[in-house]
């Protein structure tokens, strides 16, 4: 059976660059992963305990965790925003965290970032290892996967990113990070 990897885009918004990236995964993937994006995280309320009191937790949260504990491992692919996590990610994450149930305790998780700017995001990622050290995750190393100057590197009709070295590096990360899943897992 295939491996099932769900990314989850740190972006809301249309013409994302790092929604285009999490777009070309699937076709840098090996044979044996399947790509899978998230339910949106558009729609989670901003972080309130008071909404988790008797009825749970919003379907909103419920449907990602869900969807994180049927997939195999998670891609984050997110912006950095004033060198960190944006907020509209962390509070995604602060909810699923809240769950009794750890939807991210021991997931084989792979960071990726697009940024403008020439340095990738790669501050967002560092932030984004730190917190998930708390979640007890099981964050996977190399290789890295930083897009610089994202607006040259992908094709805005598509919706996909073209440039080649990107892209090359972005199969050697999920074709590591297949092997990484199976050590794992097992
Ligand atoms: C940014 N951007 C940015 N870029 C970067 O490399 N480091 C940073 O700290 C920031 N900070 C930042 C804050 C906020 C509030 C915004 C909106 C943007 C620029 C960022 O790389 C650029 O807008 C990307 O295009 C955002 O990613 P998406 O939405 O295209 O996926």
């Amino acid at each position: 059976e295939k491996l099932k990897v769900m990314a989850i885009c740190g972006s809301l918004r249309k013409g994302s660059l790092n929604q285009m990236v999490a777009n070309t995964l699937q076709e840098l993937a090996p044979a044996d992963m399947t790509l899978v994006q998230a339910p949106s995280i558009a729609d989670i309320p901003l972080y309130n305990a008071d909404l988790q009191n008797d009825d749970g937790f919003p379907v909103t949260v419920d449907a990602l965790a869900a969807a994180i504990e049927e997939a195999d491992a998670i891609i984050f692919v997110s912006p950095e925003y004033n060198y960190s996590v944006p907020g509209v990610l962390k509070n995604a994450i602060d909810w699923v965290s809240r769950l009794p149930n750890h939807p991210f305790k021991q997931k084989p998780i792979a960071l990726q970032s697009a940024a403008a700017g020439m340095l990738g995001g790669a501050r967002m990622q560092y932030h984004l290892r730190q917190i998930l050290v708390f979640l007890e995750a099981d964050v996977f190393n190399k290789p890295e996967v930083f897009i610089t100057f994202g607006k040259t590197k992908v094709d805005e009709a598509s919706g996909r990113l073209t440039d080649e070295a990107a892209r090359e590096v972005i199969s050697a990360q999920l074709a590591a990070f297949g092997h990484y899943i199976q050590r794992v897992q097992s």
